[in-house]
């Protein structure tokens, strides 16, 4: 219940709480009917969010808006990514004038509560938003628009008729708990994650793919610090179809799906930590209504995720049957699966055997362990120490290649290798089974193993 000292400031405390309610609501949308927008309609939400405070109300911000399907193919483009540029009716380039406030990013600030409050007015008005850093490169989006040297390009926010055919829950959020503390600064371990020990951390030392202080190693976070960022970063895109599956790398899953063999009618099959589930919608188009397939997460954020997303990829009458992990113990009896996957899980974890050891125990004696492990003794090794692990960690969780070798040996003292193969065995070959010759140099060793009786 909203209370309020001086009415004069505020409105009646029923209609707060509705108004508050209803922005408590606003999520992204990133899927947009094809009915356009009336710029009316785009001159009164600026005209709406123009009201938010700037810092000496030097109002330094400017707003490009693009509503030419060309024009939002070519910034879609320079973005790399964010598709729903492409869908949106209309796309506002969000720039600021540099030359002041620039202490405490005090004018990124200001530009930035325009934005949300951009965001906020098109929500009540039945608008659908989402807003994108993602732009790609400034200079490109900056040289295609005609904006000025002195203007600085920070985001776009993508604008128009939302799409809600399919299911879109707004993403979770931390904790009143956990986000805030009284006095001094506190936090729960588990939302503090690790950086590498420096003295101080400045800030523009900092780049997403250039982080002097990322710590990309899963043995020094701990698996509380893993669930949560997996949990909440797996939200940084709607559950919509094809999502987190990677262009470059993509082709390389079907491969790992068919680690686990042959599926029969009736049984029983477990996918360990599935993320956002982009193996299970492969794996649920193979398995058919015949067997049964089950998840399980360190978080059921990431399984709510998962099942979202594959009734919106797979239909409503696609089911996984989820229960979340305590710490690494499968909440499962002994014995009672016919096959268990876990692509890329080994690599992930700051304790993995432990987790093997668990497949192992879930497992029917006789059954299949189908997994996937990134090679250090391969090109991406290689890539892995220049680029990616020189880089932020990935919204996927940290996770570092590791030697095929020495975890084959490993693996086969608890269960048979009766099938393994190298996937990607250089960078042209991405997603190509390699020779025998490769089997342990690939980017990926893909394996099945049988559990002893
Ligand atoms: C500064 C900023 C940058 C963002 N950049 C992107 C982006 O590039 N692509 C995207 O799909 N979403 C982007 N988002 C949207 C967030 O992923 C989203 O707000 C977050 O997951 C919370 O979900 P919600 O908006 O539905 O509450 C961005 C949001 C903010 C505030």
């Amino acid at each position: 219940m909203t209370k309020f000292r001086d009415q004069k400031i505020g409105i009646p405390s029923n209609y707060a709480d509705e108004i508050l309610n209803a922005l408590a609501n606003r999520k992204s949308f990133r899927r947009f009917l094809s009915t356009p927008l009336e710029d009316t309609l785009i001159d009164s939400l600026i005209a709406d969010c123009i009201g938010a405070p700037t810092a000496c109300n030097h109002q330094m911000h400017h707003f490009v808006v693009v509503s030419d399907q060309d024009l939002k193919r070519r910034l879609q483009k320079i973005s790399g990514s964010n598709d729903h540029f492409i869908s949106a009716s209309h796309l506002i380039v969000i720039c600021f004038q540099k030359g002041w406030n620039h202490n405490k990013f005090a004018v990124v600030q200001s530009t930035a509560a325009l934005a949300y409050h951009l965001c906020l007015s098109a929500h009540l008005r039945g608008v659908g938003s989402v807003w994108n850093a993602g732009i790609g490169n400034s200079d490109d989006v900056r040289d295609l628009l005609e904006i000025p040297a002195t203007f600085e390009v920070i985001g776009v926010i993508c604008l128009g008729w939302p799409d809600e055919s399919l299911e879109n829950t707004k993403a979770p959020r931390r904790g009143v708990d956990v986000v805030r503390s009284y006095g001094v600064f506190q936090r729960p371990s588990d939302h503090v994650y690790p950086l590498k020990s420096s003295k101080k951390y400045p800030y523009w030392r900092i780049k997403n793919n250039d982080n002097p202080y990322a710590v990309h190693d899963p043995q020094s976070w701990t698996l509380g610090q893993i669930r949560e960022w997996r949990a909440h970063a797996v939200y940084a895109k709607s559950p919509t179809p094809g999502i987190f599956v990677s262009r470059r790398l993509g082709s390389e899953m079907f491969h790992e799906v068919s680690s686990i063999g042959e599926i029969s009618p009736g049984e029983r099959i477990l996918e360990i930590m599935p993320f956002a589930g982009s193996y299970t919608v492969l794996l649920h188009q193979r398995l058919g209504i015949a067997a049964e397939l089950h998840v399980t997460d360190l978080s059921t954020l990431n399984l709510d995720f998962t099942a979202e997303r594959l009734r919106n990829e797979r239909g409503t009458d696609a089911i996984a049957l989820a229960k979340a992990m305590d710490s690494l113990r499968l909440p499962y009896e002994d014995a009672s699966f016919d096959a268990v996957f876990m692509p890329q899980i080994i690599e992930s974890l700051p304790d993995p055997w432990d987790l093997v050891q668990e497949a192992f125990r879930v497992l029917r004696p006789g059954g299949r362990l189908g997994l996937s492990i990134r090679n250090v003794n391969s090109w991406f090794g290689i890539y892995f120490l220049r680029q990616t692990g020189k880089g932020q960690v990935t919204n996927f969780g940290p996770y570092r290649p590791i030697p095929v070798s020495q975890w084959r040996k490993r693996l086969a003292k608890v269960g048979k290798i009766e099938e393994e193969f190298g996937v990607s065995p250089i960078p042209s070959r991405i997603g190509q089974r390699a020779g025998v010759f490769m089997l342990r140099y690939s980017r990926i060793w893909v394996a099945r193993l049988r559990k002893l009786n």
